[in-house]
C-alpha cells in the first residue's frame, strides 16, 4: 500500500477527487494533505474527508525539516502537487526524487514558469488565440514545470471562450486523467 501526500493551495477540487479515487484502493491511499494558505478551501475539504491537514508558512516550509519529517512520520511514499503554487525546497526535492508529481493546466512546455498558475494560464492561453490547450502531469525537480513528462491530454480552445470557461473544461480533464496517471506511476 502506497501512502500519497497531497499539496494543494487553493480550492483543492483535485485533492479531493484523487483521495476519493483512491479511497477504496487496495494500492494506495491519500494519507495527508499539505497547504500554504490559511484560507484555502482545501482545508474545509480536509475536514469533510476525515483528512489530517498540515498548514505551513513560507518559514516553517523553506527553513528547516519540519514538512520533511512529517511527511516521513506517515511514511509517504509520493507527493502529488495538485494546485499547489510555491516551489518546492530541495530538501524535498532531494528526499522524494522522482516521486513528486505535478499537474500543469496546459500543453507544457507551453504557458510554464513563474507566474503561471490557475487563471492566469487560461488567459494567456486565450489571449495567444490558442486553438488548444490541456493539461501536462509531469514529475518535478527544483525548476517550476520542469522534468519528466507523463502525460498530456488536450481539449479545444473555443470562440467565446473565458478564462473561467477554459478552466472548467481543464478542470474536468484533471478529474478524468489525474488520478488515474497516479496509479500508472503507483504501478511502475
Ligand atoms: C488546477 O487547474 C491545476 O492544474 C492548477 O491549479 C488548479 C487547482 O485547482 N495548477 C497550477 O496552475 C500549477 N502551476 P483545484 O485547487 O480545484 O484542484
Amino acid at each position: 500500500m502506497k501512502r500519497i501526500a497531497i499539496f494543494a493551495s487553493g480550492s483543492g477540487s483535485n485533492a479531493e477527487n484523487i483521495a476519493l479515487y483512491f479511497r477504496n484502493s487496495d494500492k494506495a491511499r491519500v494519507e495527508a494533505f499539505y497547504c500554504n494558505n490559511p484560507k484555502a478551501f482545501v482545508i474545509e475539504r480536509a475536514h469533510r474527508l476525515g483528512i489530517p491537514l498540515m498548514l505551513f508558512n513560507r518559514e516553517k516550509f523553506y527553513s528547516g525539516d519540519e514538512v520533511l519529517n512529517d511527511l516521513r512520520s506517515r511514511g509517504i511514499d509520493l507527493i502529488v502537487l495538485a494546485g499547489f503554487l510555491w516551489l518546492v525546497p530541495e530538501n524535498l526535492t532531494r528526499a522524494f526524487a522522482g516521486k513528486i508529481v505535478n499537474i500543469h493546466p496546459a500543453l507544457l512546455p507551453k504557458f510554464g514558469g513563474k507566474g503561471m498558475y490557475g487563471m492566469a494560464v487560461h488567459k494567456a492561453v486565450i489571449e495567444a488565440g490558442e486553438a488548444e490547450s490541456g493539461i501536462t502531469i509531469h514529475l518535478i525537480d527544483e525548476v517550476y514545470d520542469r522534468g519528466k513528462i507523463l502525460m498530456q491530454a488536450k481539449c479545444p480552445v473555443l470562440p467565446g471562450d473565458t478564462p473561467d470557461s477554459l478552466a472548467e473544461r481543464i478542470h474536468n480533464l484533471e478529474y478524468e486523467h489525474f488520478p488515474a496517471a497516479i496509479e500508472r506511476l503507483i504501478d511502475e
